[in-house]
């Protein structure tokens, strides 16, 4: 795809982003709106509808859409602060975090700092209306890098970069058509390869911005690259991605694995420390430490999500995606085996990255083992409550390593959907069919109300 292409993409999906944005907030033209050659399109003041949004999406514009539009109540400085007040207030979590570690003058300098661009505070207000999940991810990692960055440097340029790198993390999805990212099915592989294409995105973004700051925008660029050279846009390796980058990974991963798993099932930051651990060895390295550190010093917590009458029903579905893990494991770690290392193809080096990450999580999380499984027994017979925490603190940690076999699966397809060499299309396909005939049990019964049992 050439630039002007790549511009041109962009520049449809942001002004449909807009589009959409702009049935619950006004949108004006902010400038009269000319195109390349000099025709007049509109005029400034007028209101961004639908004519207008096709109008535009059909011409070459002179100037950038950024700078022709204006988004009623689009973010100031106070209203930024203001967001993160909000979205901290309504989690208990967090508040006991602010309490702890309270960095109001920080947030509200840095605030400040980065609404001086234009841009970013239209670009941060388009967020929050059209993916307001993603919004939230980025409060979490500029407000959670802050607390860490601030708590180890002495350098305010470290953390102010980490509030702006964590709040625009994300930014590169508005170049993106509305229908993908807003998407709740699962992508294909094409549309996988498509979205993983935000981190560029979002790096050109910044990079368009003057004086923004390219130790940010390169840190937005590596926010999905991991240590193990897994990752993307590039697969670079640990010594390649700025510390940042491994921050802002470190912290998105955190984030979509609280929100998404620990918190429903009544977990506060302070048990992400056990998911942390189980990974730190191959994913979060030196990031996971810092992280660890900081949330130790949260109280501990007891609650629990499954009901005691429901926990015999429970204690076996453990069992069962115990079992599940276990023969993947052996599957993938015969693929591995298979392919060899004999190769130069750095997919396939990552893939085995992979297949060994899930090894070494497994054997750190303590609880995913024969041992545990057996020990099982025991609490289900003598009705052991006081272990029942801990069943679910399992649960819990095999659904991260369930998470990270469906990433491995889709990894498989996509490399077979590029085109591998010759000698190891059978070995891939073969593997992918060996793990597609492993199943788990569907849940049933009373245990369907158990949400936990949904989350992967
Ligand atoms: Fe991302």
């Amino acid at each position: 795809m050439t630039n002007d292409c790549v511009e041109n993409h962009t520049t449809l999906a942001y002004l449909s982003h807009l589009l959409q944005a702009s049935q619950t907030r006004n949108v004006i033209l902010s400038q009269d709106v000319f195109t390349l050659d000099g025709r007049q399109l509109a005029a400034q003041g007028e209101k961004f509808d639908h004519t207008l949004c096709g109008l535009m999406q059909d011409a070459e514009l002179s100037r950038p859409v950024v700078e022709l539009v204006a988004i009623e109540s689009v973010f100031d400085a106070a209203s930024l602060l203001g967001a993160f007040d909000i979205w901290i207030q309504k989690d208990p979590g967090l508040k006991e975090l602010a309490q702890r570690f309270p960095h109001d003058k920080l947030l509200q300098n840095y605030c400040e700092s980065l609404c001086q661009f234009a841009q970013i505070r239209q670009y941060l207000t388009l967020l929050a209306i059209q993916l307001p999940e993603v919004f939230e991810q980025a409060l979490f990692c500029a407000w959670m890098g802050v607390l860490i960055v601030e708590s180890e440097s002495r350098d305010t340029n470290d953390a102010c970069d980490m509030f702006f790198a964590g709040l625009c993390h994300d930014l590169g999805k508005l170049w993106l058509p509305p229908d993908l990212v807003c998407s709740s099915k699962p992508y294909r592989a094409d549309e996988r390869k498509t979205m993983q294409g935000h981190c560029e995105l979002g790096r050109e973004m910044l990079n368009a911005i003057k004086r923004f700051p390219t130790r940010v925008s390169r840190a937005v660029w590596e926010h999905h690259e991991n240590l193990d050279g897994t990752g993307y846009p590039l697969g670079r390796l640990s010594a390649m991605i700025s510390r940042h980058g491994q921050m802002l990974n470190a912290l998105d991963c955190l984030q979509a694995i609280y929100v998404k798993r620990y918190k429903p099932a009544s977990r506060t930051l302070f048990d992400l420390v056990a998911v942390l651990r189980m990974n730190g060895h191959g994913r979060f390295g030196a990031q996971g430490k810092r992280l660890i550190a900081v949330l130790s010093e949260l109280p501990e917590n007891s609650a629990r999500c499954v009901p005691d009458e429901q926990m015999p029903g429970f204690i076996d579905t453990v069992r069962d995606r115990h079992s599940y893990i276990t023969s993947c494991v052996d599957s993938v770690n015969l693929l591995a085996t298979e392919i060899g290392f004999r190769h130069n193809d750095p997919r396939l080096f990552a893939l085995q990255n992979t297949i060994i990450h899930i090894s070494v999580a497994i054997s750190q999380s303590g609880l995913i083992n024969d041992a545990y499984v057996r020990w099982l027994k025991q609490v289900e017979s003598e009705l052991l409550v006081h272990a029942y925490r801990e069943v679910e603190d399992a649960f819990l940690l095999m659904l991260e390593i369930l998470y990270h076999l469906e990433k491995l699966k889709q990894k498989i397809r996509a490399i077979l959907h590029e085109g591998v060499a010759d000698e190891f299309v059978s070995q891939l396909e073969k593997g992918i069919e060996s793990l597609d005939t492993i199943q788990y049990s569907q849940t049933e019964g009373e245990l369907e109300s158990l949400w936990l049992l949904k989350a992967i």
